[in-house]
This record gives structure tokens, C-alpha cells and sequence, in this order.
């Protein structure tokens, strides 16, 4: 008997079944991203295409990362990629991959700052880069320095710079929290923007697997409090900014708000504010240099 031949449409519907039953919230979208990841088609040519068939050696190569998303690895790792802002950047293990609520950090630093007039920016714990390039791709005459204490996020951060063509614009170096642009003469910095990591060390093994068992912990946790990183941040931004400049930070919830705006005030920072994410769960301290 011939072996069955697979249609692009039998092996999406298979796939999201396949995917629903570990409970992915999104099983067909999942299935459509995979699908076209491997064939190097467009979500849209899946349907164009929906009756053309798969060849052994597609479906081997396909059947392996469904093999590995069921596993739990997160789909950005599987195709390499994950959208953020306006573009699509490159990630691995070696980066965390970027979340949709980081971009409020994008939004109030593009808010801030005139898009007309250079400015000087840093983004500390920049990990795949995706908050200072979309940055600076949005800004022509903004230049910025990213830190990251792993060599391995500088080395993704460093490809994401290459592809936006963003070299001359864009410095980085390793380091603990702005150390690597301290110690000052003066506050150069109009901007700084930071995602720290900041999820108390107690809470790791509880995590979805989908975090624990792939993205690097250096990433994730902080100390007991999740503050050990903000803690040395905070003081830092208000040394690297300028009067009137302006720090972002993304940070936890709720239970680390009141530490954090003690923090902020104590190093001096004058207006402070938290921000809520699309939750409506405190996630970005916003805080202007005295
Ligand atoms: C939550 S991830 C954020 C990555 C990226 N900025 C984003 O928004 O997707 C935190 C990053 O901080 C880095 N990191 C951890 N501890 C650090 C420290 N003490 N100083 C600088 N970077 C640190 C990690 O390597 C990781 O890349």
C-alpha cells in the first residue's frame, strides 16, 4: 500500500490537536507558526497552499520541533525568533525572550524624548538588545549603550545590532547593572531604560516549565526579594542621569512597588509613578532625576 501523502491543511489540523492536548493556550497558532517556520513559507501561504503536499524529509524535520514545543520549549526558541515592537529579533537560549509588556518601556521613553534632538540613552540588562534597537531604530539621532552581565545575551544583542544595521549608534558591554558606563565626570545620559531580572529565588522551581527549564536564570531571578539586581540599579540611574532625565524599569507586581519607590526617592529621583501593564498589575517605575 502507498504510504499516506500529507496536505499542508491534514498537518495543521493534526499539529493543533497534537498541541491542544498538552493545553497550549493558542494550539492552532502555534501549529501555523511552526508549519511555516519549517517550510520557510508565510502563515498565510499555509492556506494558499493548504493542499500541497509534505515530502518525508519535511515532515521528519517538523515532527522534531513539535516534538520539542510539546517538551515545552518556547516557540521563539523554536523559530528563532520573536516580534517585539517593530521588528523581529533573533533569539536563542542564551537571551530571554521578550515579552509584549516590556514595550511600555519603549512607549514612555519614545514618549520622553524628542525625536528631533540627539539624545543619549542607556539600557541596562538589555539581554536580546530589543528594547534599545527598537529604540534607536525608531530614533535616527539617538545614540545608546546597552550592559548585560552574560557574554552570551551581549553575543545575541551584539547579531540583533548587526541585522538593524545599528553598529555605529550602538555600544555594549558586559557588566553588573550601569557599572560599565560608571563612574561619570558628569550625568551624560538623558535616558535609561531596564529590565532587570526580578523574580525572588524562592519562586524558580515553581515557574511554567516553558521558563524554568529553558530560559537562563541569570534572566529571571534576584535574590530572595527579586530586588537584588534593582537594588544596585536604582542609585546607578540616578548617577548616570542627567536633571529632568528619565529611568524606566519594568519590574514584578505589586509587592515590590513600595521598596522599589522608597528606592527611587532615596537616590533622587524626584517625580516618581507606577505604571500598569494591560493587566492592570504595577510593572514599569517611571522616575524623573531631581
Ligand atoms: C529580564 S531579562 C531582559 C532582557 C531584555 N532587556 C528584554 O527586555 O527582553 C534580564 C537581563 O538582565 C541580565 N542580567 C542579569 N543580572 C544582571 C546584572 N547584575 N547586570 C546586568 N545585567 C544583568 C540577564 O542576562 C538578562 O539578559
Amino acid at each position: 500500500m502507498e504510504p499516506k501523502t500529507w496536505s499542508l491543511m491534514e498537518v495543521l489540523r493534526w499539529t493543533a490537536g497534537h498541541l491542544a492536548e498538552r493545553s497550549f493556550d493558542s494550539p492552532r497558532l502555534e501549529a501555523e507558526m511552526l508549519l511555516a517556520h519549517s517550510l520557510g513559507l508565510s502563515r498565510i501561504e499555509l492556506y494558499t497552499m493548504h493542499d500541497r503536499p509534505m515530502d518525508r524529509a519535511e515532515l521528519d524535520a517538523f515532527k522534531e520541533l513539535v516534538r520539542r514545543r510539546r517538551l515545552g520549549e518556547p516557540i521563539a526558541y523554536l523559530t528563532g525568533r520573536r516580534e517585539f515592537w517593530n521588528h523581529r529579533f533573533k533569539v536563542d537560549r542564551r537571551v530571554m525572550v521578550p515579552r509584549p509588556e516590556s514595550e511600555m518601556l519603549v512607549e514612555q521613553a519614545l514618549a520622553f524624548g524628542d525625536p528631533d534632538q540627539e539624545l543619549l540613552l542607556a539600557d541596562a540588562c538589555t539581554g536580546s538588545g530589543c528594547v534599545l534597537l527598537s529604540l534607536l531604530a525608531e530614533r535616527e539621532k539617538w545614540v545608546g549603550v546597552g550592559t548585560d552581565l552574560s557574554p552570551e545575551a551581549l553575543a545575541a544583542a551584539r547579531e540583533n545590532r548587526a541585522e538593524l544595521g545599528l553598529d555605529k549608534r550602538c555600544d555594549l558591554r558586559l557588566g553588573d547593572g550601569l557599572t560599565p558606563v560608571l563612574p561619570l565626570k558628569k550625568q551624560p545620559f538623558d535616558l535609561i531604560t531596564a529590565n532587570p531580572p526580578y523574580v525572588p529565588d524562592g519562586d524558580w522551581a515553581a515557574l511554567p516549565p516553558d521558563i524554568r527549564d529553558f530560559e537562563p536564570r541569570i534572566s529571571v531571578t534576584s535574590g530572595a526579594d527579586g530586588l537584588d539586581v534593582i537594588r544596585r540599579l536604582i542609585p546607578q540611574a540616578a548617577q548616570a542621569l542627567r536633571p529632568g532625565g528619565l529611568f524606566v524599569m519594568e519590574y514584578s507586581g505589586p509587592e515590590q512597588s513600595q521598596a522599589i519607590l522608597a528606592l527611587a526617592s532615596a537616590a533622587g529621583f524626584g517625580t516618581t509613578e507606577i505604571l500598569k501593564d494591560v493587566g492592570g498589575i504595577d510593572r514599569v517605575l517611571r522616575a524623573l532625576r531631581a
